[in-house]
């Protein structure tokens, strides 16, 4: 690959959590390649991510992961024009493999390194392959955040509302371990729900007619928690997928609800929906339905681009350089808090 000519390449690495990542994509939005080792076997036996376990496991895959990468796409370092990692939100001791693996490399390179924003991340990959991002209404939905976000363009963001406590695919998880399903519990429910009757059990929209684009997921997970404890015995399969059906048909509801809200309220056109919970077949379907009858072009990320993956920190890189957005200096550090940078909503 090195002697002919290429596309400038960047090489990400994504570590904020469970997942550990590597991709490649161009400067034009192309992914070439991009590879997820998961760690789910080892948090399961403990029912959600124990934070020591996950960085000692990026130690031991990260290096390896670069090196099959690479070897797949028959590519070698010097191939790179810059390299990019998460710096954040997401747990410090996983944050910082990542994160100082890739400024070794770009040192070791000589070439720039791009700091990025995981939430950023998951809300520009539905245009993973575009050489560019549109305006839109973003629904960012996963294990650690619910937004909603007007996209005006590369950095460019106005968040008009977020959880006030749980995150969507947190109460998923929740109610997954209240229900003994196994860890995450978001995708076991997703695959019972279709067996289950959503009306069995009547959980509470939280917050539907707050007229503002905030959610709460908080008292749906209680509600589940106490129509347990009303239960004569424990559930069977029947229960357990009707609890399931009516616990996501009120989570999708409000997503939905909101999120089209939104779109009409701005004017935006263009409607995205990123994260984890993105994979949801009942929030896909719901939103689907809803963008058809309101005329809105619903662009949902790729499967293999809404849970953590590095494709979506290796393309957010690429846009970041497109907009001539400068490269982050090496002594820049993690923050496992960091909040996506916006201008000030006056929605709220
Ligand atoms: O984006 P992600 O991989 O990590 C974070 O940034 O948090 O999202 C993980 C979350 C988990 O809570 C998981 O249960 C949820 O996404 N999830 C789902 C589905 N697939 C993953 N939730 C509902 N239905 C699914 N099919
Ligand atoms: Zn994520």
């Amino acid at each position: 690959m090195s002697e002919h000519e290429v596309p400038s390449l960047i090489l990400a690495i994504e570590t904020s959590c469970d997942e550990t990542a590597v991709a490649v994509c161009s400067v034009d939005g192309e992914v070439v390649i991009s590879k997820v080792a998961s760690q789910i076997d080892i948090h399961a036996p403990h029912g959600g991510v124990v934070p020591e376990l996950a960085s000692r496991n990026h130690n031991n895959t990260l290096r390896p992961l670069i090196e099959q990468t690479l070897a797949e796409a028959g590519l070698v370092l010097e191939d790179f024009a810059a390299v990019a990692a998460t710096s954040g939100p997401g747990l410090a001791s996983s944050l910082l493999i990542g994160d100082t693996t890739a400024k070794a490399i770009a040192l070791g390179l000589n070439k720039p390194f791009y700091s990025v924003n995981h939430i950023e991340g998951h809300l520009l990959s539905p245009f993973i392959g575009s050489p560019q991002v549109e305006g839109n209404i973003s629904l960012v939905v996963s294990g650690g955040h619910t937004q909603i976000v007007q996209v005006k363009g590369v950095n460019d963001y106005r968040i008009l509302g977020s959880t006030l406590d749980d995150a969507a695919g947190e109460a998923f998880d929740k109610v997954g371990k209240m229900l003994g399903l196994p860890y995450p519990g978001g995708p076991e429910i997703d695959r019972r729900a279709p067996f289950g009757n959503p009306k069995a059990f009547d959980f509470p929209r939280s917050m539907k007619n707050s007229g503002d684009f905030r959610f709460s997921f908080s008292g749906i997970k209680t509600s589940v928690f106490y129509c347990l404890e009303k239960l004569s015995d424990p559930p069977n399969e029947e229960t357990i997928n009707d609890i399931c059906a009516s616990f996501q048909a009120a989570v999708v509801e409000i997503l939905t609800i909101k999120t089209v809200a939104a779109a009409k309220q701005t004017g935006e056109n263009v409607v995205t929906v990123s994260g984890g919970v993105s994979c949801n077949r009942g929030l896909r379907a719901s939103l689907e339905r809803a963008a058809n009858s309101e005329s809105l072009n619903l662009v949902l990320a790729e499967p293999g681009f809404s849970t953590d993956n590095a494709a979506m920190i290796a393309y957010t890189a690429a846009m970041h350089a497109r907009n001539d957005i400068p490269p982050s200096p090496l002594d820049q550090d993690i923050d496992p808090n960091l909040r996506l940078s916006e201008i000030t909503s006056s929605l709220l």
